[in-house]
């Protein structure tokens, strides 16, 4: 095991424990980078102003570079640093804030309804289909919850779920040509409808409005609305997903509030087990002499190993200047749509006997057979 195939290892915990207990800052040479174990190490170079979100040299991967992908990913505010994107993130965090959880939970439900009355949904609760509702009602939920128009008549629920997944997908460093391909497609095609969208009654026009006042450019605006519905995706999913596989190996889980089984999952099987970190300038990191350009895997998934970061605030949202301002969204979202797949039929001690890990350099999320 290595920290990169820790993500889809059967138990990495293990694992991430020692290394945080005897490695907890160190340069990893086979990977090319140093990686932060301990939940101190983690915290000092989520907090460290030379630590950037991108290296400095390539603001957007290469692979999405030059493609409506690429110009997408270039304005969002969580692959920023700096001066030039604070404006907008200070308008995209309290509208976030603004939404309350239960009435996610709520909307999440009637949206659920409604994909179960559609014709595709309503054959059982396979593993296909169970993995189609883990990528689509949370994402779904968000646009609607953002007062985007998917859920009424001639809503395109699953187009715009499957659109998101596409472009979520495209920025892996796994992704291949065809994926890179499907994920610029699904930007220009997302750029399109929200462009065409009527602004409903959510927070959107309140924001653009407030972006305008502000002097903020509304293509960096558009580009993170559909972020957030990016940010929604693939994080979520596997947060459903991994909630469900602890439901089907543990009877006794079955009689805990859902929401705490959630909460439990988020910090003992995280969904997000890493994220990076680029150094703009040669520096002191931990103890040691990083230079720029050096790159940082910070494991967020061994923090959590000793306890939550803040408060109750499980590490796998991050910490620091990025953290992630849909913590409590996601946690609401992902019991809600557990709960819709239970009420639909699934079974979630089946799934946890046939299931396997998508390929991912960071995220675990399970995919059932
Ligand atoms: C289980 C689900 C989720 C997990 C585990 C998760 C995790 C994270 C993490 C780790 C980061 C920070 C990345 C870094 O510092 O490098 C982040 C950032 C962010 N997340 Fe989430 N997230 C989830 C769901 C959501 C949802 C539902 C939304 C909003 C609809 C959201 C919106 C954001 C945004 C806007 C940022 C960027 C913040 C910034 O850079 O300032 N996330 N998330």
């Amino acid at each position: 095991m290595d920290p990169l195939s820790a993500v889809t290892h059967p138990d990495p915990y293990p694992y991430y424990r020692e290394l945080a207990a005897s490695q907890p800052f160190f340069r990893h040479e086979r990977l090319g980078l140093w990686v932060a174990a301990g939940r101190r190490e983690v915290a000092a170079v989520l907090a460290h102003p030379d630590c950037r979100v991108r290296p400095p040299a390539q603001p957007v991967p290469p692979s999405l570079a030059g493609t409506a992908a690429g110009d997408l990913f270039g304005r969002l505010v969580r692959m920023n640093d700096g001066a030039a994107h604070a404006p907008l993130k200070a308008l995209l965090m309290p509208m976030l804030a603004g939404i309350d959880p239960d009435r996610a939970a709520q909307r999440s439900a009637a949206i659920a309804r409604m994909l179960a009355a559609d014709a595709a949904s309503r054959t059982a609760m396979t593993g296909d289909n169970v993995n189609r509702w883990l990528f689509t009602l949370p994402v779904v939920t968000v646009a609607d919850l953002l007062g985007l128009p998917v859920a009424g008549e001639g809503g395109k629920a699953a187009e715009v779920a499957q659109r998101v997944a596409a472009y979520a997908a495209a920025q892996s460093p796994l992704a291949d040509a065809q994926a890179v391909h499907a994920g610029a497609q699904a930007a220009q095609w997302l750029g399109q409808w929200l462009a065409d969208a009527p602004s409903g009654d959510g927070p959107l026009p309140a924001l653009r409005e407030a972006a305008h006042s502000a002097g903020i450019d509304p293509q960096a605006v558009a580009a993170n609305i559909i972020g957030l519905l990016v940010q929604a995706c693939e994080a979520t999913a596997a947060l459903a997903g991994n909630t469900l596989l602890r439901l089907g190996r543990g009877a006794s889980q079955w009689e805990a509030p859902l929401d705490d089984v959630v909460a439990r999952v988020a910090q003992d099987d995280p969904p997000v087990q890493n994220t990076r970190r680029f150094l703009a300038v040669d520096a002191q990191l931990c103890g040691h002499a990083v230079k720029a350009g050096d790159a940082v895997l910070v494991l967020l998934a061994a923090a959590s190993c000793s306890g939550p970061a803040d408060g109750e605030r499980a590490w796998t949202f991050g910490h620091g200047r990025h953290a992630c301002p849909g913590d409590r969204l996601a946690q609401s979202l992902a019991a809600a749509t557990v709960a819709a797949l239970r009420a639909r039929g699934a079974d979630a001690v089946a799934l946890a006997r046939a299931f396997r890990y998508r390929p991912s350099l960071n995220a675990r999320i399970p995919h059932f057979l």
